[in-house]
């Protein structure tokens, strides 16, 4: 898939005005998801953007109670109708548990994609072994995986390029907590740039990792778009690398 390196995670928007205000801003790949209960006020931001449908990239992800086999229609149906669309771009399987069984769940995933349902399929918080597995039933089209300056994986990273699909780094900011990184801070301050914007240009510039995060205002929203186009030294990356990695936001 070709995700743009900065799209828009809806994770605590429920207004629709703001999906309306980052799709006017240049967003084009939206992110949302069962779980986060807002898929019908995406769906309206998007109905009220002046954008055409063809011209984005929409993605939500099946929550855990609806990967049975029997359920992952229905779960579908309901998300589209939620958002007012007839398909989406991108359907995640959200956490591998719950009624998670890739024999059945991904097989199922696959039937409604192929009736038009969703374009591609995704995965997200899964470890190298059950994306192996995965790939026995479907084409991965994205990974969707916490990955921000306190907490990453070179193994998904590796497994991403290694199998050609785009890593999608959720949290990239790790819902504020990067802002008072010091390392972050001090590159921030000689780049005459934000701590957000330092953060976002790191987790882009690994290829192939493409990000989504969440902002309210406009003025957030604008300079993480334009965030990507920072381009940090070698050695700058290297010390975000050298940061100490905490625990995960989001374990299981
Ligand atoms: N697949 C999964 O299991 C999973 C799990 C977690 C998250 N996600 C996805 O990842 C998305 C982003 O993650 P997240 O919501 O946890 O957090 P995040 O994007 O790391 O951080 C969002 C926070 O940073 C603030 N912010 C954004 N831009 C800023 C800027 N330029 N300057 C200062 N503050 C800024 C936001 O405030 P304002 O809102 O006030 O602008 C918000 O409080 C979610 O919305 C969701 O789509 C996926």
């Amino acid at each position: 898939m070709d995700l743009p390196p900065v799209g828009l995670g809806t994770m605590g928007i429920d207004d629709e005005r703001v999906v309306r205000t980052a799709i006017d801003a240049g967003y084009r790949h939206l992110d949302t998801a069962q779980i986060y209960d807002n898929e019908a006020v995406v769906g309206a931001g998007i109905d009220a953007a002046a954008v055409d449908r063809s011209d984005l990239l929409v993605a939500t992800k099946l929550w855990v109670d609806s990967l049975g086999p029997s359920a992952v229609r229905p779960g579908t149906a309901a998300s589209l109708d939620r958002l007012g669309l007839d398909a989406v771009d991108l359907l995640y399987v959200h956490r591998p548990r719950g009624d998670y069984d890739p024999e059945e769940t991904l097989p199922a995933i696959e039937a409604v994609r192929e009736d038009g349902l969703a374009r591609h399929v995704g995965v997200s918080n899964f470890e190298p072994e059950q994306l192996a597995a995965a790939r026995e039933y479907v084409d991965i089209a994205a990974h969707q995986v916490e990955f921000h300056p306190l907490y990453w994986r070179e193994d998904l990273l590796a497994d991403a390029r290694a199998n050609g699909y785009p890593l999608v780094a959720y949290s990239p900011l790790a819902g504020g907590r990067v802002f008072d990184e010091p390392v972050i801070r001090d590159i921030a301050e000689r780049r005459d740039a934000s701590p957000a914007a330092v953060s976002i240009a790191w987790v882009t510039s690994y290829e192939p990792v493409v990000t989504i995060p969440k902002a309210s205002s406009r003025a957030h929203l604008e300079a993480n778009l334009a965030a990507a186009e920072l381009e940090l030294a070698d050695a700058e990356i290297e010390r975000i690398e050298g940061i100490d990695r905490e625990e995960e936001l989001f374990p299981e």
